[in-house]
């Protein structure tokens, strides 16, 4: 029996009748939950999968963007008229262009900056754009452009930013908004109960989303028809803001992103440079290509802020925790986002006496974005750490310490039930797969070099949910068409959503043809993001599915002439249960035949109301110190999560070393390097900016999905993991080294500089 057997057994889980509209739990599945190759693998690795960047459409002009040099500068004078003398240049765009004057980044009716704005607030900041026949064409003419800027004084430094007389970068000052604080219980209490209290400062700098595509979009008009192909996460939340820039109805604006080289949060706000590109391609009434090159991408798409946290935790001493504060400071660039990390050391532990404030400071930097799981990695980094040196202080096994202190409920307004929360389980299971008492028993060797092995925990905020409408085909042929509006942004969404489509129908794989990810034919979905397009989508895909099931068995009953409820859909033959002889395949129904197809839509239904849906993780992972060079090397790395129900373990365990991997850049190798005397970006390339590569992660990973569908929040009984898979990470590295080294590395990234100067201070060398 297997472990989701029995889990079923022991919750008692009713089989849904195959006829029902709404589909119950599933109670054992056959095809859901095993290993499947990606449906459009073949298209991805040979290179004929039509990305954006590869929409190439007869007479196509390429467009590209002239960016301000400076942190911050006025916008004086810009003469083009150079430039549109230039071989080959069919168009240029400034903010004083018809239509082109249109306000961004407005909250409550106030615009901070507009499309082309005068008041440029940092390096590479838009000034105008040009179309040309070539790219060659559009680069020259960019250089053709004269602009007299006045350059003013900036500030770059979060800190800096808060001092009194620091350069304004909006007038209302460098605070963002107001701090924002959270408190529960008293935490000077809290702390005076405590045996053992830890404190200390901790520093990420800011990170770049670093997508493999650039950012970029193509535009082109069929008279009053805009069709966009642009590398998003989400197709309808462009049209929807294209519609209101362009003030166009969304009904003639197509957006198409059947595939996209990745965007982790960058990817999920409207481009400035999409709305270039249709205003260029209308100027020229030619379709408009315009892609960013890779150092545009780094200084202006977005990244992970920069922060500044300070951790104060107090325990008894059998382990108990007392009291948490936590206070962050962040810096979120040029214009409003929030910066803020707490929210994990508010509610991963069972703790009375919590306090946290959270500030976010304008500087002149490119503009902070969701950036896999927003705030969480850098607050695992100061927080993870500290539970970790509490531990030590303690004498308690790290493990141990955190399994005292799971909460059984989530600790918001004085408590609310989880659906389910196995973060005991992760640390539990991963702790036996990984060989934990075993490794932190072992020696760690005398010479230079040092093993040390490290754990970490986490849990997601954003659990999925409405809306989400598919519709399912199925054919007289018996082959399927699936219609989804969601965004596959590289995870395999097109995938578990096909591999749905076959364990209700019975409609082989390769049968099922998809269409997603296109506003004019294929259904409403939020953008994929935020963990939720598996716990959000697939529900949807199955009550399609189901649909088609129902309205199939329904003609059958009446063909057979026996109740519906006999019946059950089997490989694409449908049998009466209680006589098996009396069936008929799927293609001889006669309904069927004579209506061509059956359609099934499926509706994402409501979250259950008074509960909280969460997934958790608990990250393993073992490395080795060079304490002469201050490299940290991994040796093995293990990520136990729990995300529910596993719809497709190939694509689920990618998405587990690739989170570990992206924790790896963030905790060892990345971090963006602004000039104190310019603020200009000194590493935006990828050969100064290090993501990690293979050489970097460890050679020996191991997948453990916890695997147990969450059947209370909703009818796949999934939640999500491509966020969780990566916030524990770099946390467990720095505390794999601490064992190893007794060093912590406060900062990231925990490079080999960092270390070796870390050990020498210490006078630990050699
Ligand atoms: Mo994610 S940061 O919601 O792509």
């Amino acid at each position: 029996m297997t472990e989701r057997e029995a889990y079923h057994l022991r919750g008692a889980v009713p089989e849904t009748p195959q006829g029902a509209t709404e589909p119950g739990p599933w109670t054992t599945t056959r095809v859901v939950g095993t290993r499947q190759t990606r449906v459009d693998a073949y298209e991805r690795v040979s290179g004929s999968a039509v990305y954006p960047y590869d929409v190439s459409l007869p007479d196509m002009l390429f467009g590209a963007i002239l960016r301000c040099p400076h942190a911050n500068a006025m916008v004086r004078r810009v003469d083009t008229s150079a430039a549109q003398k230039m071989p080959g240049v069919r168009g240029v765009l400034t903010g004083s262009s018809p239509g082109a004057d249109i306000p961004w980044y407005e909250r409550e009716g106030t615009a901070y900056s507009r499309l082309f704005d005068p008041h440029c607030r940092h390096e590479g900041e838009e000034v105008a754009a040009v179309a040309a026949e070539t790219p060659y064409q559009a680069a020259d003419a960019l250089r053709a452009i004269v602009v007299e800027y006045e350059p003013l004084p900036f500030v770059i430094d979060d800190q800096a930013a808060l001092a009194a007389g620091a350069p304004k970068v909006h007038e209302g000052g460098n605070v963002v908004g107001q701090p924002s604080t959270r408190e529960r219980g008293d935490v000077e209490s809290g702390f005076a109960d405590a045996d053992v209290v830890v404190e200390r400062t901790y520093q990420t700098p800011c990170e770049i989303q670093a997508p493999m595509e650039p950012h970029g979009s193509v535009a082109k008009w069929d008279g009053a028809r805009l069709t966009v192909w642009d590398s998003t996460q989400g197709v309808f939340s462009v049209q929807d803001d294209l519609a209101r820039v362009l003030k166009m109805p969304m009904a003639n604006i197509r957006v198409i992103g059947h595939y996209m080289g990745g965007g982790f949060g960058a990817k999920l706000e409207t481009g400035k440079y999409t709305v270039i590109a249709a205003l260029l391609a209308r100027m020229t009434a030619r379709p408009v290509k315009l892609f960013l090159p890779r150092g545009d991408c780094f200084r202006v798409t977005g990244n992970r802020p920069a922060n500044t946290i300070t951790v104060k935790v107090g325990a008894k001493r059998d382990g108990t925790l007392t009291a948490i504060d936590y206070t962050s400071l962040g810096s979120n660039g040029a214009y409003p986002y929030n910066a803020g990390t707490s929210t994990m050391a508010a509610y991963l532990y069972r703790c009375p006496n919590v306090r946290t404030r959270d500030t976010t400071v304008y500087t002149n930097a490119g503009k902070a974005r969701p950036m896999r799981a927003p705030g969480f990695p850098q607050c695992a980094w100061a927080f993870e750490q500290a539970i970790d040196e509490l531990a030590d202080k303690l004498g308690m096994d790290p493990v141990e310490l955190r399994l005292r202190n799971i909460s059984d409920v989530a600790q918001i307004r004085g408590g609310i039930p989880f659906t389910n929360n196995l973060l005991a389980e992760c640390l539990r299971q991963g702790a036996d797969a990984f060989g934990w008492k075993a490794a932190r028993a072992r020696t760690k060797g005398s010479g230079p070099v040092r093993r040390g092995v490290g754990v970490a925990a986490a849990f997601w905020v954003y659990p999925g949910g409405p809306p989400s409408t598919v519709i399912v085909k199925l054919f007289a042929d018996g082959s399927a068409n699936l219609n989804m509006g969601a965004s596959d942004i590289g995870t395999g969404t097109k995938t578990w959503a096909a591999m749905i489509v076959t364990e209700e129908l019975g409609v082989p794989l390769e049968q099922v043809q998809i269409e997603h990810a296109d506003t004019a034919t294929t259904q409403y979905a939020t953008p994929s993001g935020g963990s939720k397009t598996v716990p959000s989508d697939s529900p949807a895909v199955r009550a399609a599915a189901v649909e088609v099931r129902r309205q199939l068995l329904a003609m059958a009953a009446e063909q057979l002439k026996v109740p519906l409820g006999d019946l059950e859909l089997h490989d694409l033959e449908i049998i009466s249960r209680s006589s098996p002889s009396t069936k008929v395949a799927v293609t001889a129904v006669q309904k069927l035949q004579r209506q061509g197809v059956v359609v099934g839509t499926g509706y994402r239904g409501p979250n259950p109301e008074g509960t909280i849906t969460w997934p958790f993780a608990a990250q393993f992972c073992e490395v080795e110190v060079d304490t002469r060079t201050g490299e940290a090397r991994l040796l093995r790395f293990l990520g136990a999560h729990d995300s529910g129900r596993v719809l497709n373990r190939l694509t689920f365990d990618n998405q587990v070393f690739g989170g570990i991997t992206m924790g790896v850049g963030f905790g060892m190798t990345e971090a963006r390097v602004l000039d104190r005397r310019t603020g200009k970006m000194l590493n935006a390339n990828f050969h100064d900016y290090k993501v990690p590569t293979m050489l970097d992660v460890a050679p020996d990973q191991t997948s453990v999905p916890l695997d147990r569908p969450d059947d209370a929040f909703n009818t796949t009984g999934t939640k999500g993991l491509g966020e969780p898979a990566t916030i524990p990470t770099a946390a467990a590295i720095a505390n794999a080294v601490a064992h190893a080294l007794g060093t912590r590395v406060a900062d990231t990234p925990l490079n080999p500089t960092q270390l070796a100067g870390l050990e020498a201070a210490a006078g630990k060398e050699g």
